[in-house]
């Protein structure tokens, strides 16, 4: 079975401050694997949206994404090439 994730980026919230996080994902612990995703995408050098879609990819998940301009669409494409190691996707699938 294939599983598609629809709207992966949750519509830029991960970096957006424009676009807050809707409150239906504001539970307890949002916030500790938001800041694992923050600290991975540190770590790694890159944004927390391909973080996201490198993780889904990973798994084996499509990534239903949007964009709206060439940038967004080449920061997305990116993530393709991003490969997470074992002990980062452990941290992310733990969070
Ligand atoms: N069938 C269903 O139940 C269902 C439900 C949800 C979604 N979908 C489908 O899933 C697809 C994806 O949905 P979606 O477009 O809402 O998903 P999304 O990927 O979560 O959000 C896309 C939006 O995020 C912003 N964005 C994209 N890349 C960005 C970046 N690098 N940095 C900052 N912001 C970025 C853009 O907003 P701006 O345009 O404002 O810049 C873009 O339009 C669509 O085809 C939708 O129809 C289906």
């Amino acid at each position: 079975m294939t599983l598609v994730a629809y709207q992966p980026l949750l519509t830029g919230s991960y970096t957006r401050p424009d676009r807050p996080f809707e409150r239906r994902y504001a539970h307890p612990t949002a916030y500790v694997r938001y800041e694992a995703l923050r600290g991975a995408a540190r770590d790694l050098g890159v944004t927390p949206n391909q973080v996201v879609l490198a993780w889904l990819l990973h798994h084996n998940v499509i990534p239903l994404f949007g964009a709206s301009s060439l940038e967004q669409l080449e920061e997305a494409l990116a993530a393709v090439e991003l490969q997470l190691d074992a002990d980062l996707v452990d941290q992310l699938d733990n969070a």
